[in-house]
């Protein structure tokens, strides 16, 4: 039996005002220092390029692959470097030969850039976008693993999919739904965009086609940058930018490697963000996070808020879906309190990271008591 030690809160590492209860990992989140540090020290790289050896900078491009790689189960030749989640997915689209009468899965709401490539690929080849709506009960994986067998269906080429519902943290159990979906022969491709850096993710067990992840969001890293597992049998399609960098001698996933790759300051930024993240664990940040999420379900239960049950949210998002949808303005009054929560399709959806601590629920817990109950 493996013991998970606590992690403490990292709130220290970041530069947070103590009044400020910032809620919202899911949106964005700030930089811990060393992270800020990397970026500056980059900065300073390019204000005066003569001193530094162009050299280095390439090794940088192997630090955050390898980096990328470690929390994902993977190795860095599977790894290529991207601009965006959807740069990864219309790669990822590129790649994938198009079914002719076949159709494209994925669940209802699905965040854009995990949908317009699909949507293309299904209006140019005759293909249909298979949308499953959201469940009463909320259990996605039952209603996916329902599709991907609907009897008379066409045949299902690509499932497009995500580990959680990004508006609500609703959880999606790939690793049950993976094995279904390779018996039909599709293509498996994820989104992994709210789960890395929160959440366990493993490509070994999953075996998906292909994998994308951004680095500003749960890793702790800068915009402009994310990472695409491409699996051995996919490293054959046209990069979207073709460039030196992904030409031959370039091995593996290298092929899909963006153009200016090897920027100075966004590089070292993520590649510190990841190696934290895997310095303090997954285990132990998600039993962080479950405990913090936790509470705030208890809170919002005792003042009659419809929390869903354990095991119908992720330990990192919880999404307080009201009856009547989210008063106008909640945000923003809770915002005026230094409560940082999003609304996203009409869910508040409350995303909690390393720094946060249990005088952060308590703060939320009483701004939404103020904002929705008048208490
Ligand atoms: C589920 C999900 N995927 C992807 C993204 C980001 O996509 P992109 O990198 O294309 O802007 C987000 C951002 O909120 C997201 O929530």
């Amino acid at each position: 039996m493996s013991l998970i030690v606590p992690l403490p809160s990292q709130r220290a590492l970041f530069e947070l005002p103590d009044h400020v209860s910032y809620l919202d990992a899911a949106a964005w989140t700030p930089v811990p220092r060393p992270v800020r540090e990397a970026g500056e020290a980059g900065l300073l790289i390019k204000r005066q390029p003569w001193a530094h050896p162009r050299e280095d900078v390439p090794t940088q491009a192997e630090r955050a692959r390898r980096a990328a790689a470690a929390l994902i189960g993977a190795a860095a030749d599977d790894i290529a470097i991207v601009g965006s989640v959807s740069h990864a997915i219309a790669t990822a689209a590129g790649a994938i030969a198009p079914l002719p009468g076949g159709r494209i899965l994925r669940v209802a709401d699905e965040f854009p850039s995990q949908c317009f490539a699909w949507d293309r690929m299904a209006a140019r080849h005759g293909m249909s976008v298979d949308i499953v709506p959201r469940p009463a009960d909320g259990d996605w994986t039952a209603a996916l693993h329902e599709a991907i067998a609907r009897p008379g269906a066409p045949p299902l080429a690509v499932a497009a999919l995500t580990p959680l519902h990004w508006s609500d943290g609703a959880p999606i159990d790939l690793d049950a739904l993976a094995p279904a979906i390779r018996a039909t022969g599709a293509a498996l491709v994820v989104d992994a965009t709210q789960a890395v850096g929160a959440a366990p993710v493993d490509v070994g067990r999953l075996q998906p086609d292909f994998l994308a992840f951004p680095t500003y969001k749960w890793v702790l890293g800068p915009y402009s940058l994310a990472f695409l597992y491409a699996a051995p049998h996919r490293r054959d399609g046209p990069p979207l930018e073709e460039n030196s960098g992904n030409r031959p001698p370039a091995s593996g996933a290298r092929r899909y490697d963006r153009g200016e790759c090897n920027d100075p300051v966004g590089l070292p930024m993520a590649a510190a963000g990841m190696e934290l993240i895997a310095a303090w664990g997954l285990p132990a940040i998600a039993a962080r996070l479950a405990a913090l999420t936790d509470r705030l379900a208890e809170g919002l239960a005792a003042m009659d808020l419809p929390v869903a049950p354990r095991a119908r949210r992720v330990p990192h998002i919880l999404g307080l879906r009201l009856p009547g949808g989210l008063p106008p303005g909640a945000i923003d009054r809770l915002r005026a309190r230094d409560v940082f929560v999003s609304d996203r399709l009409g869910v508040l959806r409350i995303s909690p990271h390393v720094w946060t601590d249990e005088r952060d629920v308590d703060a939320c817990l009483a701004g939404i008591r103020a904002v929705l109950r008048g208490g």
